[in-house]
């Protein structure tokens, strides 16, 4: 792995990684740095959620995770104009129930087509109080002319079931998202070119090198980069963790 400085950040400190020929990770501010990468097939990204993330009654002092994501501010949502169909093919965002009604108008009116998709999470939290079960993610697959979803039959089911990563312990993140869930996106979308501007502990690069894709990815917070970086390069190597 080759680690740098870019010297045409428009952030000024941002660090580059080049994994191989068909990987870079930048450390940096996606807002920043997106608009300055150009072309991708898709752009597949996990951005902040915007919810409540107080409450859960008793149960939320065994959830650890939750003070993670206030801490990080993983609960204050995005700035929806990353999401720009002038530089992509399509995209994939995942949000929370919270804020289906402020996003889905904005994609609607950006690209020809979208699908609600659905991660069904086969471990939800036990926990319910005066609201539905957290046992669903949702995300949205929108796109343009000529990079409608791809794959057999099988692969264009709208629901993935898989278990939720306790990413807290096993990547020290709150929202990792699991490698059966970002396998099949990264199946589900056309093109070669993948660029992740929230990409967190590089699920989504992972995946992307897996299916032989070139990835680029920017996170801001240097220890998740790190993560990333080497599961990213291990993926690459074929040993995944
Ligand atoms: C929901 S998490 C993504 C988790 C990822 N899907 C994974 O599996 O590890 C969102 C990530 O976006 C990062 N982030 C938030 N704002 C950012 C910004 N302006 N620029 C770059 N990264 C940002 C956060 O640090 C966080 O790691």
């Amino acid at each position: 792995m080759i680690l740098g400085f870019d010297p045409a950040s428009p952030a000024g400190d941002t660090t580059v990684a080049r994994i191989g020929n068909r990987v870079t990770l930048y450390r940096g501010d996606a807002y920043a740095i997106r608009p300055t990468l150009g072309w991708f097939d898709a752009d597949v990204m996990d951005p902040p959620y915007e919810f409540r993330a107080e409450g859960g009654g008793h149960y939320r002092k065994a959830r650890g995770g939750m003070d993670q994501i206030i801490d990080e501010q993983l609960h204050k949502g995005f700035d929806h104009a990353i999401i720009n169909p002038l530089l992509c093919g399509a995209v994939v965002v995942f949000c929370h129930n919270d804020q289906l009604a402020k996003l889905l108008p904005y994609l609607d009116g950006n690209f020809e087509r979208f699908a609600l998709c659905m991660w069904r999470k086969k471990n939800p939290q036990p926990v319910a109080n005066k609201h539905y079960r957290p046992d669903s993610e949702f995300y949205a697959h929108c796109w343009s002319k000529g990079y409608h979803p791809q794959g057999d039959l099988a692969d264009k089911a709208r629901t993935v079931d898989a278990y939720s990563v306790r990413g807290k312990a096993k990547f020290g993140h709150a929202t990792v998202k699991p490698d059966a869930v970002m396998d099949k996106i990264i199946r589900n979308v056309a093109g070669e070119s993948i660029c992740d501007p929230f990409m967190g502990t590089g699920s989504t690069g992972v995946a992307a090198v897996k299916a032989g894709k070139t990835f680029v990815g920017i996170e801001q917070n240097p220890t998740h980069f790190e993560t990333a970086c080497r599961r990213i390069a291990a993926a690459m190597e074929g040993t995944a963790q």
